[in-house]
């Protein structure tokens, strides 16, 4: 009698006679990319499971990335794809997508973004945050924390200290402010 509970087909770990090892199950062919686990499962399957093979940020939240130029540049060239849509190029939150109706972020200067830690921010890269759609399906680990990388130079840029200033820099300001 065939019912909903006895079904022509194998269970996991069911033994079959046609094949050679009599063993249902096959190896995935060559080549293939599981998307139920690893960078793509979390978006693509909404299984958790993501395994990273980006190094685990410190403690504090910080990034495990030093920063370097190069880095800085990925950042930037990973941002200026994928957030400034959205975000603005120099992260006010103003991009066109957001001219054009979509729901505006916080800038980068709001003090809660300036507190808050790298991990913080990969983390809203890679699972989304609110009405934002996840990217860690289409920005790898290494992608996110260069990216984070660059908020961080973006945050700089419009707040750093004068003290930090290199004098052509002092100069140069001391000749805007006259
Ligand atoms: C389609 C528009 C859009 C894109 C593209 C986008 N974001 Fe967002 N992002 C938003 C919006 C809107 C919010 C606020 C969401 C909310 O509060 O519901 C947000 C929030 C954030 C936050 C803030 C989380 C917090 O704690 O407030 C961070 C950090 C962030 N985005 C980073 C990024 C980065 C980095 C990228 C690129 C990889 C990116 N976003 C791409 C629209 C976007």
């Amino acid at each position: 009698m065939h019912d909903m509970y006895s079904q022509p087909k194998y269970k996991p770990g069911s033994p079959s006679s046609l094949f050679a090892d009599d063993k249902a199950a096959r190896k995935p062919p060559e080549g293939t990319l599981p998307i139920a686990t690893g960078e793509r499962a979390g978006p693509s399957s909404g299984r958790l499971g993501r395994v990273d093979a980006a190094p685990a940020p410190a403690s504090s939240g910080a990034s495990p990335y030093p920063v370097t130029l190069a880095l800085l540049q990925r950042g930037r060239n990973r941002y200026d794809i994928y957030c400034a849509g959205c975000h603005g190029l120099a992260g006010e939150g103003n991009g066109m997508i957001v001219q054009r109706g979509f729901p505006r972020p916080l800038s980068y200067l709001d003090d809660r973004l300036l507190r808050a830690t790298d991990a913080a921010l990969a983390h809203a890269i890679s699972d989304g945050y609110g009405v934002m759609y996840p990217f860690g399906d289409r920005v790898d680990a290494h992608d996110r924390w260069a990216i984070v990388a660059y908020i961080r130079a973006l945050q700089l840029s419009q707040r750093a200290p004068v003290e930090h200033l290199a004098p052509q820099d002092l100069k140069a300001l001391g000749e805007g402010a006259r």
